[in-house]
């Protein structure tokens, strides 16, 4: 039997998901899941660094496990599962712990930015950062290396973090296992398996509603569950120019345009620039246009979506079992790794 290598990525639970994180990071997992063996999680406790209120914080899990399911994340196809659910990666954190230089710490974007905005502002350079925010990446490695993760789809700003698994894993394995060939007969295996990370480099841009791109932090969002009057209101109030509606239109540079493409089909998508370039058409057309192509993706999961927040229990069930198809495998991972460090007795 050939083995699929395994593709793995935590999803932090920090907002309600918008149509940017759908074609920007859902659709292509989904799509990087039909090859590969694919292990997805919340990753809850990186999210706790930021999120200290615990009923938001449970909701934003909640909701964001059921923007997964509901986009066509199939749980008997893929193990989805809450970070939170396996011990195991706590204890790989600690022993990785061991591994890590301070330095490499030290030099982590996120922890860089937040000094340095510290220091601007002539504020204590540590001010407002906690140990979480600090030791961010060793959980995240303990997240990818307790799975023998092949690849990681991530974001730009997570490829730094990726590389930092990978070097705290070569860490490992020298120590344990030294400058060997894995291929020599003393090793089956390597001690903790190397990923990289995955940029999907085709994946579109989302405009926003105000042309920026599309971001929690802009405040420019459609949330992918918005409801249809929602929806449409958000898409009224995208900001356009002044032409007028018998002035021919350049599509490119229209960002409801841009949004269409996202949801229309190619037929579809000529037509519409067809009708930019012959003018005639007004932005408020256009406008509609681009509510019902959305509408029509997204109806179908927003009511899957409000069916699974109807019924948490079944929600929370299926994460549950993701959890237990999960548990196995970084068990094997830790029982593997203590055995090397020598404090495993049994
Ligand atoms: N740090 C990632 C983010 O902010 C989330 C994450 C946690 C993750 N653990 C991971 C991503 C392991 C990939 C692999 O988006």
């Amino acid at each position: 039997m050939i083995m699929k290598k395994v593709a793995l990525t935590g999803i932090k639970p920090t907002g309600i998901l918008h149509i940017g994180n759908y074609f920007g990071a859902i659709k292509p997992a989904l799509e990087l899941a039909k090859e590969y063996d694919a292990r997805y999680f919340i990753a809850d406790y990186h999210a706790l660094n930021t999120m200290k209120d615990p009923k938001e914080l449970s909701a934003t899990i909640r909701q964001v496990a059921a923007g997964w399911l509901s986009s066509g994340l199939d749980p008997e196809k893929v193990i989805f599962y809450r970070q939170s659910s396996i011990p195991e990666t706590f204890e790989l954190t600690t022993i990785l712990m061991a591994f890590t230089a301070k330095g490499l710490m030290n030099r982590a974007h996120a922890y860089k930015a937040a000094v340095q905005e510290n220091t601007e502002k002539g504020d204590d350079p540590d001010g407002g950062i906690n140990m979480g925010l600090f030791t961010y990446p060793v959980l995240m490695a303990a997240d990818i290396l307790l799975f023998d993760s092949d690849v990681v789809p991530v974001g730009k700003d997570q490829v730094q973090h990726v590389e930092m698994a990978q070097d705290i894993a070569q860490s490992l394995n020298y120590n344990y296992q030294g400058e060997r060939e894995f291929s020599e007969r003393q090793f089956s295996r390597e001690l903790l398996r190397l990923p990289r990370a995955a940029v999907q480099e085709n994946v579109a841009v989302v405009p926003g509603l105000d042309g920026r791109k599309m971001s929690k932090s802009y405040g420019n969002v459609i949330p992918l569950f918005a409801p249809e009057k929602e929806l449409r209101k958000l898409i009224m109030r995208i900001v356009t120019n002044s032409q007028g509606v018998d002035e021919p239109k350049d599509p490119d540079t229209s960002q409801i345009y841009l949004l269409y493409k996202l949801f229309a089909t190619g037929e579809e998508q000529a037509s519409l620039a067809k009708r930019y370039r012959q003018g005639g058409m007004g932005w408020g057309e256009a406008k509609e246009a681009l509510f019902a192509a959305a509408n029509r993706t997204l109806a179908p999961i927003r009511e899957k979506f409000d069916a699974l927040m109807a019924d948490p229990k079944k929600l929370d069930a299926i994460l549950e079992e993701g959890a237990e198809k999960a548990r196995p495998i970084a068990a094997a991972t830790v029982a593997r790794v203590r055995k090397a460090a020598g404090i495993d007795f049994s």
